[in-house]
């Protein structure tokens, strides 16, 4: 009923060349996979966007970006509006990854606006939650997750929720080669998808996709996706090869 998703965020990485081919090699090699059994995404760096979204036009991959500004335009400097993201062929956005979070410093207040903004805009946002590795030490991952969880979509009805994907990736897992075991991932999702039947339903809790984030690679893709809750992954590092990409995309089809 949830269709996999797989989706490569390719951070602060590549160059205008290496976006492009990356991009076209992944396009090239999915070609069986994507837009039949999975839905693949793509989260080039700002400036390398466009010329990324031309490159998979003819695919079935879509483009996404790392993060967007809550406001539709204006004297903002350095950010870039959900309309300029539509505008040059973006489906997605990524909103409160981790390292925006705990490296640069946003809030679950900002983070609610980006995501109340980017589906005003006609984005579907993939909101991210995750403990720190003190929080899980100290039992607080319930906790940190519920709060991550109700504060980023607070406001937002069941409609617009509906565009929404969320993205479980515990910080310590994230670029760390520690990765939460299927269970420990499980045990989560499962704690997310309970949360939003009581937020909303039971409905948009089934058909809400909740992906998995924090040193996926083709080796234990398959293990994580097996697990009930698990309905795709946010590929970070490994996302930067395309070789790896793809085995991940077919362990998800
Ligand atoms: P990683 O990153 O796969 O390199 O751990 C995942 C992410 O931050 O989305």
């Amino acid at each position: 009923m949830r269709k996999p998703f797989v989706a490569g965020n390719w951070k602060m990485n590549t160059d205008s060349r290496s976006s492009v081919n990356l991009a076209k090699r992944i396009a090239c090699g999915s070609s069986e996979v994507a837009g039949h059994g999975v839905n693949v995404a793509v989260f080039p760096p700002f400036v390398y966007l466009d010329s990324v979204a031309k490159a998979l036009s003819a695919s079935s991959i879509a483009v996404g970006a790392q993060d967007v500004y809550c406001e539709s335009k204006g004297a903002f400097t350095g950010e870039i509006s959900p309309s300029m993201l539509k505008d040059i062929g973006c489906a997605y956005v990524l909103c409160g990854h981790s390292e925006r979070r705990h490296v640069i410093g946003e809030t679950d207040e900002l983070i609610n606006k980006k995501v109340a903004a980017a589906i005003m805009g006609g984005l579907l946002p993939i909101l991210c939650v995750g403990e720190l590795l003190s929080e899980r030490d100290s039992s607080q991952t319930e906790k940190v997750v519920t709060r991550q969880l109700k504060n980023g979509l607070a406001g937002l009805n069941a409609e617009k929720v509906s565009a929404v994907t969320i993205a479980y990736e515990p910080v310590w897992a994230i670029g760390t080669g520690r990765t939460a075991t299927p269970q420990q991932a499980q045990e989560v999702h499962r704690l997310v998808r309970n949360l939003l039947a009581q937020m909303y339903d039971d409905r948009l809790a089934q058909e809400t996709r909740i992906l998995y984030g924090g040193s996926v690679k083709p080796d234990n893709s398959d293990d994580l996706m097996s697990q009930q809750d698990i309905d795709g992954l946010l590929v970070g590092g490994a996302s930067l090869n395309a070789d790896d990409f793809l085995a991940i995309i077919r362990s998800a089809a």
